[in-house]
């Protein structure tokens, strides 16, 4: 059985997240969604289990997904449960210049190899950051994450 990991602090998932989730669990068996603990991020607007939550509903079409947490080496994770592979969207260069060295580390450290699926044109501008500002302000993010996810940042903003 091939299973691949979409790691991500996802804070909240995107419709960009869900595009790469959906095309990824059409060349692997099971695909596990790992929400993760970035350490050179801030706490986020919403907490783990609130992530997890916005992503089980945004990926219920999904049959061959399950939505996890980690908090230590994604490489911890992978070798344990005996996952081969990590998948991930790139936007562009920039992405690329982030990824790459996590890439190369998580291969040395476990030998675990980094799948990239371009994101989708329509997806290409959007980050969980950029709609999380635009929100924050009262701009419309409806479109760019999933209807719920919107719910949850404008209750979050408006509170
Ligand atoms: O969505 P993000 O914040 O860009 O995701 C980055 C993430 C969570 C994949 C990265 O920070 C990560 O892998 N965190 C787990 C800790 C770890 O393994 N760090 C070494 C990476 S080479």
């Amino acid at each position: 059985m091939t299973k691949a990991v979409c790691p991500g602090s996802f804070d909240p998932v995107t419709n960009g997240h869900v595009d790469i989730f959906t095309r990824a669990a059409k060349s692997f068996d099971e695909i596990i969604v790992l929400v993760t603990a970035n350490p050179n991020k801030q706490s986020g607007l919403f907490n783990i289990e609130e992530r997890m939550d916005m992503i089980r509903q945004a990926t219920s079409h999904i049959p061959n997904i399950k939505v996890d947490t980690w908090g230590g080496l994604l490489v911890d994770y992978t070798t344990a449960n005996h996952v081969g592979a990590l998948v991930k969207g790139l936007r562009s260069s920039l992405d690329y210049d982030y990824e790459l060295p996590m890439a190369q580390m998580n291969r040395r450290l476990s030998g675990v190899d980094t799948f990239f699926l371009m994101t989708d044109e329509k997806y290409g501008y959007i980050s969980s950051s950029l709609c999380k500002e635009v929100a924050k302000y009262g701009g419309d993010v409806s479109g760019l994450v999933p209807d719920h996810v919107v719910e949850a940042m404008n209750a979050k903003f408006r509170k």
